[in-house]
């Protein structure tokens, strides 16, 4: 399938997606969304693909945010009758597979926004976030007041989402925004050696994994537990569990299946 403002790889079991609108620092437009979208489906879909990484193209950008020119005169009728933004949230939860974003320079507004959709975040030392929204005299639309708020707790999220201002690549991983920071160059080699990892991994045990530390987010302790402890037992019936614990006990790689 031909993108138009993305680009596609596969690397061995890993999906390489480029934002690729250098010329906007790779502002998040419709097409962008729907490619997006697409991509992730596609990703989702093929057997032979255990975990994405999204990153930006050029040395400047994740992605810049939204794209302003595409908002600037766009009624409000529009963004409510559109539900503007609403895509967003059915790509994620349509994506049971785990992605990485590797974010190599700014990530602000929505390109913040899509950096905190992915699983977690590796960031090169030139990274920068933000919810500069605003500025625009707007407010975050894509999750920032929301899973930032999650990710670095009240205090900081308020600051960055009130001031506008960004936050460094070492100022991200101190507040939990960020897995791992990264010098530049390395940025690509170690998303794709981590994902490269994941996609090693049992499937259904990835997929239960990611779903768990979600569902940490959306309920009690108590509840949440239980799901763990639930979805624990329903990994015990698996071929991959029994394989993977011989394989532990014979001091040798396990075979995943699948099942
Ligand atoms: N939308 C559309 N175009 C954008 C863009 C965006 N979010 N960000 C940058 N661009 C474009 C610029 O307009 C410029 O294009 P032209 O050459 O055609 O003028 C090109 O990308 C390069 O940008 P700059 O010249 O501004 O580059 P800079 O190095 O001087 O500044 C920057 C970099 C600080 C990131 C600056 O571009 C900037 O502030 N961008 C906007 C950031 C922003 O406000 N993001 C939030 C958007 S709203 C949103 O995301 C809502 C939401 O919650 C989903």
């Amino acid at each position: 399938m031909a993108y138009e403002t993305i680009l596609v790889e596969q690397r061995d079991a890993v999906t390489l997606i480029t934002l690729n609108r250098p010329e906007a620092l790779n502002a998040l437009n419709t097409k962008v969304l729907a490619e997006l979208t697409e991509a992730l489906a596609a990703f989702e879909a093929d057997a032979s693909q255990g975990c994405a990484v999204v990153t930006g193209s050029g040395d400047k950008a994740f992605a810049a945010g939204a794209d302003i020119k595409e908002m600037a005169d766009k009624p409000a009728a529009d963004f409510f009758n559109e539900d503007f933004f609403a895509g967003w949230n059915r790509m994620v939860a349509a994506t049971r597979k785990p992605w990485i974003a590797a974010v190599n320079g700014f990530a602000l507004g929505g390109g913040c926004e899509v950096a905190m959709m992915a699983d977690f975040i590796i960031a090169s030392e030139n990274a920068k976030f933000g919810q500069p929204e605003i500025k625009l005299g707007v407010a975050p639309g894509m999750g920032g007041s929301q899973r930032l708020t999650r990710a670095v707790g009240k205090a900081k999220a308020m600051d960055l989402c009130l001031t506008g201002r960004m936050m460094d690549a070492a100022e991200a991983e101190r507040a939990g925004l960020v897995a791992r920071v990264v010098p530049h160059e390395q940025l690509l080699d170690e998303a794709l050696q981590a994902a490269a990892t994941i996609a090693g991994m049992a499937p259904m045990a990835v997929k239960v994994n990611k779903e768990l530390v979600d569902a940490a987010y959306e309920t009690t302790l108590s509840q949440g537990m239980l799901h763990e402890r639930r979805l624990f037992q329903i990994l015990t019936a698996t071929e991959d569990k029994a394989e993977g614990m011989k394989a532990f006990v014979e001091k040798r790689p396990a075979n995943w299946k699948g099942r």
